[in-house]
């Protein structure tokens, strides 16, 4: 069968990540990666799940392993609206919609706003999901730089003008303000005011994901944007999965009701529903207080990797002009920038050859740049991994700077 006579424009535009292709390099015994995005498996909570799973399949194992509604198990949204309440957003259940975890949110969003030839905005360097699900649906994306504090207002700004000057406004802004993945960064309480101020002007909405923001391993969090937003521009993506873990494919996005509406429209055709199973362990978990130490618990264990790789970074790192890495204060990532000239995608292979993996930064960068850079994780290796694999990609950068 021509089956390339047959496939959809959307799905001629979908590309195999080139990522992918190198990531199936690293994938050898005794080779340390910081590639992946996983949790640690050790901070799942296997005994608490296993006991609320008999209590479920005991207790409600009729409505638990039936169909549910579209938009979420109505006790679920409710008691997510009550956590959002408690953090001091102004929401009901309304506001909320249970998702098959955020790429899911980011997707709906993308079937809601997007035809071919629209423009999002996106940070520099971005989510690499969300990049996917946007361009999936053949929008254009145009990127701005960030820096310690975020995404760059500022640039931002010019462009917004240039792009009203060309007739040309984009459909949404996308970020991830807090502990960027895959930068680590986290948007400064005065770049979230203007970001949102720009929104207004031009009025746009502002997806703001949010996955790492309860994982805060020391100082003040900023405001979220969906509490800055007193008018209804922000749609404000979460997940289960970093937070209690990814396998339950668990999310929410909290947004105006009009929107809910529409993105619950969108999701009907998708999955019908979230699993009415997981939707009720989790419920369960919240209900009975465990998901605050669980989150505790984690950002126990992953403040001390992150100190891991901070240190060792600091210990085994040349000590050369252009070598730099973010320093961040929660999440799973950190991002390394190497000096101009070394190309972290022509670097893989040695890398893989010292037996250490890690993402090139590229891969992020919607337009292109980003060779001298790389994220690295930190969640997954143990701490001794991790000492180890930043000693060995010390030397591969050495090797590349010689
Ligand atoms: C910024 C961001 N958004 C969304 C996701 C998707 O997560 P999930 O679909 O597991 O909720 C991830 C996963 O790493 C992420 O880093």
């Amino acid at each position: 069968m021509d089956l390339q006579r047959l496939y959809s424009a959307n799905m001629k535009n979908m590309k195999r990540s080139a990522i992918r292709e190198l990531l199936k390099l690293a994938n050898k015994p005794g080779l340390i990666s910081f590639a992946g995005g996983l949790p640690d498996p050790g901070v799942f909570p296997l005994e608490a799940i296993s006991q609320i799973t008999a209590e479920v399949l005991a207790q409600e194992g009729d409505t638990a392993l039936q169909y549910g509604l579209t938009a979420g198990e109505p006790r679920l949204r409710r008691a997510l609206a009550k956590w959002g309440a408690a953090q001091g957003l102004n929401l009901t259940e309304e506001n909320v919609i249970v998702t098959t975890a955020s790429q899911q949110g980011l997707e709906l969003i993308s079937k809601m706003f997007l035809d071919p030839g629209d423009i999002v905005i996106v940070e520099l360097p971005s989510y690499l999901g969300g990049l996917n699900a946007f361009t999936s649906y053949r929008a254009n994306l145009v990127s701005i730089p960030l820096d310690d504090e975020g995404m760059k207002v500022d640039l931002l700004s010019d462009k917004l003008k240039e792009l009203q000057g060309q007739g040309k406004m984009p459909k949404f802004i996308y970020v991830v303000p807090d502990f960027q993945n895959p930068a680590g960064v986290t948007m400064s309480t005065e770049r979230r005011r203007q970001l949102l101020d720009l929104c207004y002007q031009y009025d746009l909405p502002l997806v703001e994901d949010t996955p790492y923001r309860e994982l805060r391993f020391e100082g003040q969090a900023p405001p979220d944007l969906l509490k800055m937003d007193d008018k209804g521009h922000v749609i404000s993506l979460h997940t289960f999965s970093k937070i209690l873990f990814p396998g339950m494919r668990l999310g929410w996005t909290i947004a105006p009701r009009e929107i809910i509406d529409k993105l619950e429209l969108a999701k009907q055709s998708m999955d019908l529903c979230t699993p009415s199973f997981t939707q009720a362990l989790v419920r369960r978990y919240m209900e009975r207080g465990l998901l605050e130490p669980q989150i505790e618990r984690i950002i126990g264990v992953y403040r001390k990797k992150r100190d891991a790789m901070l240190g060792s970074l600091d210990a085994y790192m040349p000590k050369v002009p252009g070598i730099h890495w973010t320093r961040p204060k929660g999440g799973l990532f950190l991002w390394v920038t190497l000096p101009k000239g070394i190309d972290t995608q022509k670097m893989f292979a040695q890398a893989v050859d010292r037996d250490v993996a890690y993402v090139i930064g590229s891969a992020f960068c919607a337009d292109g740049s980003g060779e001298n850079s790389m994220r690295l994780n930190f969640s997954f290796p143990t701490e001794e991994e991790i000492t180890e694999g930043i000693r060995r990609l010390a030397e591969t950068v050495k090797e590349n700077l010689a």
